[in-house]
């Protein structure tokens, strides 16, 4: 198989190209990737070298562009992970949002419609479905609420690729995941900014009373869940996609401390999100029933990993909060 990947220099990105060069799921794998701030080649080092692999720079917005890609390598499927994906950026920007997670899209669906594609993976998320109340969890017919302009993006983007499905009969699966955590996340999602302050001893903000809930997945585990949706889904499905370990962020939080052998005291409460979703709470039987996928790595080793790789790595953190990092990380924390 040959897979136009886009989004590949983030971090679930990077994760499934690395896998799939790894582990031989695919013959070729081409990389569209933007490289805004969350896209990083460093990700990819390993595999640069790779004759199976190419890197393309651009926008998925670029109609054009993709369009040549298209005709150049004719991949058999494209799996599309290009978002703007972080959920406070999107209360403070809001239009890359639109941008990139609606139109560009939009973009890649009308080039794939025009190609002739045979398989059209989205990339989506479980924040669609908005806040779930207790004890409920959302199936893959539960209705969109999402919350923030991310979520509404996504949300947007999910239902015009399943138009192009019911429409234009392009072969599109979604996919909507819970929250991933794993190496090379970028240090604005909660996992890895709080095991990157807590290493340098720095208050670790708690969002309001901190007893929001996340479904914690890793991301290796997400990965190998888009294989199967990608070679055992069926076109115009959806496919929830969790890790099965719901916890509250401040226990999160504390767990991360006692690893790293650090003062629950590093916990600052500050300002909480505004329209901050309560509890995210999904089934994955759809996806267990058509491919026999599970979630295999339990979240106390997922994260002893993620933590030793952030301990280990302190030169990729530093580069990666250099610049840019702390005009956000000012902008989103100064006055909370
Ligand atoms: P990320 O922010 O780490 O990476 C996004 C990548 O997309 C970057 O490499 C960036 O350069 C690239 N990109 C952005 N705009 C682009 C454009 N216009 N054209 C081409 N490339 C562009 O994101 P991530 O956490 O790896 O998430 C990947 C996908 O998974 C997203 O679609 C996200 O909505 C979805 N998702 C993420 C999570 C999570 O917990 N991180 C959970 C569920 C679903
Ligand atoms: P995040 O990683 O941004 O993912 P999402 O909002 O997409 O679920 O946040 C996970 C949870 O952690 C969410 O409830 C917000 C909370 N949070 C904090 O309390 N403090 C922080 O500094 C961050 C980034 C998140």
């Amino acid at each position: 198989m040959k897979w136009l990947v886009t989004g590949g220099a983030g971090f679930i990105g990077s994760a499934f190209i690395r896998l799939a060069l790894g582990g031989g799921w695919a013959r070729r794998v081409v990389n569209l990737d933007k490289l805004t701030y969350a896209g990083n080649l460093e990700n990819l080092a390993g595999v640069q070298a790779d004759p199976r692999y190419r890197f393309v720079h651009g926008d998925i917005c670029d109609t054009r562009l993709v369009e040549r890609l298209l005709e150049e390598e004719r991949p058999d499927a494209i799996i599309h992970f290009a978002a703007e994906s972080h959920v406070d950026r999107s209360i403070l920007g809001p239009e890359a949002f639109i941008e990139t997670n609606v139109r560009g899209t939009f973009s890649l669906l009308e080039a794939a419609r025009k190609a002739g594609v045979a398989r059209f993976l989205h990339v989506s998320t479980d924040e669609v479905y908005g806040s779930i109340e207790e004890p409920h969890e959302a199936d893959e017919s539960w209705p969109l609420r999402p919350s923030s302009p991310y979520s509404a993006s996504k949300a947007g983007s999910d239902l015009l690729a399943l138009s192009y499905w019911t429409t234009f009969r392009l072969p599109v699966i979604v996919t909507r995941a819970s929250n991933n955590y794993g190496p090379y996340q970028f240090p604005e999602k909660l996992i890895p900014l709080m095991i990157s302050n807590a290493l340098e001893e720095k208050s670790l903000p708690i969002y309001g009373d901190g007893m929001q809930v996340r479904d914690w997945l890793y991301v290796d585990d997400h990965c190998r869940a888009i294989r199967a949706a990608l070679e055992r889904g069926e076109p115009g499905e959806i496919y929830n996609i969790g890790g099965a370990r719901a916890l509250p962020n401040r226990r999160v939080v504390e767990m991360i401390l006692e690893m790293l052998g650090k003062p629950y005291s590093l916990m600052t409460q500050v300002k909480d999100r505004p329209g901050h979703d309560r509890r995210y709470a999904i089934t994955t039987e759809k996806l267990a029933r058509a491919s026999g996928w599970r979630p295999e790595v339990p979240f106390e080793e997922g994260l002893e990993r993620t933590i030793r790789w952030y301990r280990d790595n302190p030169g990729w953190v530093a580069r990666v909060k250099s610049g840019e990092y702390q005009k956000y990380y000012e902008q989103n924390y100064a006055n909370r």
